[in-house]
Formats: structure tokens, C-alpha cells, sequence
């Protein structure tokens, strides 16, 4: 008989990983992600993640199936609970956009309006997410990134002690009722949506799963309270380290160039989205990837 022809494996790419001087975010350039990853390339991009929190693939070109793809190299994929806003026929694949079409929201609009790690309301919270630019605005519309890792290092010795061991609750809907941007209508949610989003607990103070690496993990989006703790000693500690979590320094600015697609790891880095003018239109294509339970 004769033997089975073998796939040949993915040919290596020559392409660089550039970080950025201030230590967070880094950008991969040459790299194409329509063709899969050779086992050495997915290491550097891997290695890339957990070294810069924050990779920039530039100039990428790929359908809404390759990104699912790529990111399915990482983990299993998350579905948001907002089903309304998913791709039609990709549901891994979250529409976060400013654009309203026949008087209805095509995406989430007001995703990132407030610092958080995605889906942290989640029992498995998500080890990161890819962001693939489709429409940008031609002002504002930036994401900034918050390094967790290294509010957690800047934490006076008081904080730290006063968190040491303690959980704090995750809520998706913590700041649903709150006023929303640009005329944006959160949509109801329905029963079976808000039964896939009860509150969770997790730790104050995470440790990477990949790299050991210890970091705050609380954030002004999805935190609720810490658990145990009186309603006032709780939001006064949560101001505090929501404080630290944002230090100037500390903060990536990613604006955005036609083709980008930004990776960012969930358990070391908090994001925000700073918004546009709401009659330029911003729609990018969100994939998010399931991690660990914190510990
Ligand atoms: C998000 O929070 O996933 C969206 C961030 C952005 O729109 O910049």
C-alpha cells in the first residue's frame, strides 16, 4: 500500500517583533496570518505575549475565519453574551462598533468605556483578546493599556498587606445602568443572558499562569466589592488600587493604523477605549480566548 502523503509543515516567516521603548506593547511586522504558523514562528509570537502584554500584528489582511483560526492557537474561544452583536456566521467573533444601522447598534458601542479585563466576570475569565481593525475613525478611537503587573509592584506596603489573600467580586453588569455614550441603548438583557453572567469572585492579586508574574486584578468596569469587607472600607481600598492601576506611567497608548490587529493578555494588562466623535464610525472584529481560573 502505499504511504500516506504527509502535510508538509508551514514554511518559517521572516518577520520581527519590535517592542516598544516603554517596555509595554510591541509590534510584529511581515508576519502573515492567512497562512498557518510553523511551530518556532507561534513560539515568538507566544513568547512576544507574555514578554510585552500587548502585540501589534501590522498591515494584516485576513478573514473573519483566519482570525478565528489564529486565535483558536491560543484557547478555546469565548462567545460573548450579547449574542445580537456577534459576526453572522462567526459568533466567536464579538462586532464592537460605533455604527448604527435602520436606528440599530450593527456592535457593542460602549465596549472598553470603563478600565476592565474582558469576560474577568467570567468563572474563566479571558486570557486575551484580539482586536482586528475594520473601519477607524480619522480621530480618536484609541485603546489605552494599563500594566497590571506593575501597579501591583507600586502598591505601598499598607495596600499590599490590606489585600493580601482577599477576593473581590466581578459583575458584568455592574455599570449597565449607568448613563451610556452617543445615544447607545444597552439592550435588556433576558433571562437566560443574565444566567450566564452571575457574579463571580476572584483574587485581588493574580499570579500569571505563564510566567509567575503577579498582578493586580480588579478593575472599575466589572469590580463590584471586596468580599468580606464593610461597603465603605471596600470602596475606599478598590479607589486606591483603581488609582495605582492607572499610573501615567504605566499606561500604553495603541492608535490605531488601517490593517492592525492588537493581542493583549487579559491577566497582565486592563484596557480602556477612549472613544471617538460620534459621527466618524470605528468597527473592529473582537475574538476573545478562554484562560485559567485565577489563583
Ligand atoms: C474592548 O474593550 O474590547 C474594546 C476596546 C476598544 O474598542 O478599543
Amino acid at each position: 500500500m502505499p504511504l500516506a502523503a504527509s502535510t508538509p509543515a508551514p514554511a518559517a516567516q521572516p518577520f520581527e517583533i519590535r517592542p516598544f521603548p516603554a517596555g509595554t506593547g510591541a509590534e510584529i511586522i511581515g508576519l502573515d496570518l492567512t497562512q498557518p504558523l510553523n511551530g518556532d514562528d507561534f513560539a515568538r509570537v507566544h513568547r512576544a505575549h507574555l514578554d510585552y502584554h500587548v502585540v501589534v500584528f501590522r498591515e494584516t489582511r485576513i478573514t473573519p475565519q483566519q482570525q478565528i483560526d489564529f486565535s483558536r492557537r491560543f484557547g478555546t474561544l469565548q462567545i460573548h453574551v450579547l449574542k445580537q452583536f456577534l459576526l453572522a456566521g462567526h459568533p466567536e467573533i464579538l462586532i464592537v462598533s460605533n455604527v448604527a444601522e435602520n436606528g440599530q447598534n450593527i456592535g457593542l458601542s460602549d465596549a472598553g468605556k470603563f478600565w476592565h479585563s474582558d469576560l474577568s466576570y467570567k468563572e474563566l475569565p479571558s486570557l486575551g483578546s484580539m482586536l482586528y481593525a475594520q473601519t477607524l475613525p480619522s480621530e480618536g478611537g484609541d485603546t489605552l493599556f494599563a500594566d497590571m503587573h506593575k501597579a501591583y509592584a507600586a502598591l505601598p506596603a499598607e495596600l499590599r498587606k490590606a489585600i493580601d489573600g482577599q477576593k473581590a467580586s466581578h459583575l458584568y453588569t455592574a455599570r449597565y445602568a449607568e448613563p451610556a455614550i452617543n445615544g447607545y441603548q444597552r439592550p435588556t438583557l433576558t433571562p437566560e443572558q443574565l444566567a450566564q453572567v452571575k457574579p463571580v469572585e476572584h483574587p485581588i492579586v493574580r499570579t500569571h499562569p505563564e510566567t509567575g508574574r503577579k498582578a493586580l486584578f480588579v478593575s472599575e468596569g466589572f469590580t463590584t466589592h471586596i468580599v468580606g469587607l464593610p461597603e465603605d472600607e471596600s470602596r475606599q481600598i478598590l479607589a486606591e488600587l483603581y488609582r495605582y492601576s492607572v499610573l501615567p506611567e504605566n499606561i500604553h497608548r495603541h492608535q490605531w493604523q488601517e490593517g492592525d490587529m492588537v493581542f493583549w493578555d487579559n491577566r497582565s494588562v486592563i484596557h480602556l477605549a477612549t472613544g471617538c466623535p460620534a459621527h466618524l464610525h470605528r468597527t473592529l472584529h473582537r475574538t476573545t480566548i478562554q484562560g485559567d481560573a485565577p489563583f
